[in-house]
């Protein structure tokens, strides 16, 4: 054990005892402060926090209600990020939004050790598109945009059934890491999709 001398322990700054929604705005910024703000919001069912334009998800292990409800997806797609507390949908949105806005493609890297919850994250995200495409429809005809968008969220299961096992981290590991390529009309609909298995991860 450590024996601190009392003028090498000094108060914690009112922005880590209050936390914060974006950790750039904390006052003190080391490993301590980091994790301190993500247990404490943690402890609350906060799973999201930002910092700066990264999303920091903690696995909660447990369904919270509402979290992931339709009327959530509707409320982000209607906001800016940074508008709402940090959430999985409003980088979905923000993605989606800049693929127009910066006329590029966008991606979005999700990385994390074994049952962080890369796998469910990516559900999330695609739930999220999904709907905004389902909403877009209109270039193309309803039906077919349906069938797409049906497929890509539906497929996740049957993937997860060939390529998963339990391991002694997560009950649901992903085998293999994922590239997932969508494609957006211009009239912002999914027109089509495709899942590449990349890399193979040895335990
Ligand atoms: N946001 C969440 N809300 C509720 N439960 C979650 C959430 N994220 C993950 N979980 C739970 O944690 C488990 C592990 O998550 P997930 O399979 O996404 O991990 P992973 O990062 O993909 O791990 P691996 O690298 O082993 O594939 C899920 O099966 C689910 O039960
Ligand atoms: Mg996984």
């Amino acid at each position: 054990s450590y024996i601190y001398s009392r003028e090498r322990v000094y108060a914690m700054h009112q922005s880590s005892i209050d936390g914060v929604e974006d950790m750039s705005a904390l006052a003190e910024l080391h490993e301590a402060a980091i994790m301190h703000n993500l247990y404490q919001r943690y402890q609350k069912d906060n799973i999201y926090t930002n910092i700066g334009s990264i999303l920091a998800a903690v696995n909660p292990y447990k369904q919270i209600s509402g979290l992931y409800d339709p009327e959530r997806v509707d409320l982000y797609s209607k906001h800016h990020i940074g508008e709402l507390p940090p959430h999985i949908f409003a980088v979905a949105n923000e993605c989606y939004r800049c693929i127009w806005k910066r006329h590029d493609s966008q991606c979005v890297l999700i990385s994390g050790e074994s049952g962080a919850g890369k796998t469910e994250s990516t559900k999330l995200l695609l739930q999220f598109l999904s709907v905004m495409s389902q909403k877009s429809a209109g270039t193309s005809p309803l039906e077919k945009s349906t069938r797409v968008e049906q497929a890509i969220v539906q497929s996740s299961p049957i993937m997860e059934a060939f390529g998963n096992a339990k391991t002694v981290y997560n009950n649901n590991s992903s085998r293999f890491g994922k590239f997932i390529q969508l494609h957006f009309s211009e009239g912002g609909n999914i027109q089509g999709g495709c899942v590449i298995d990349c890399i193979l991860i040895c335990i």
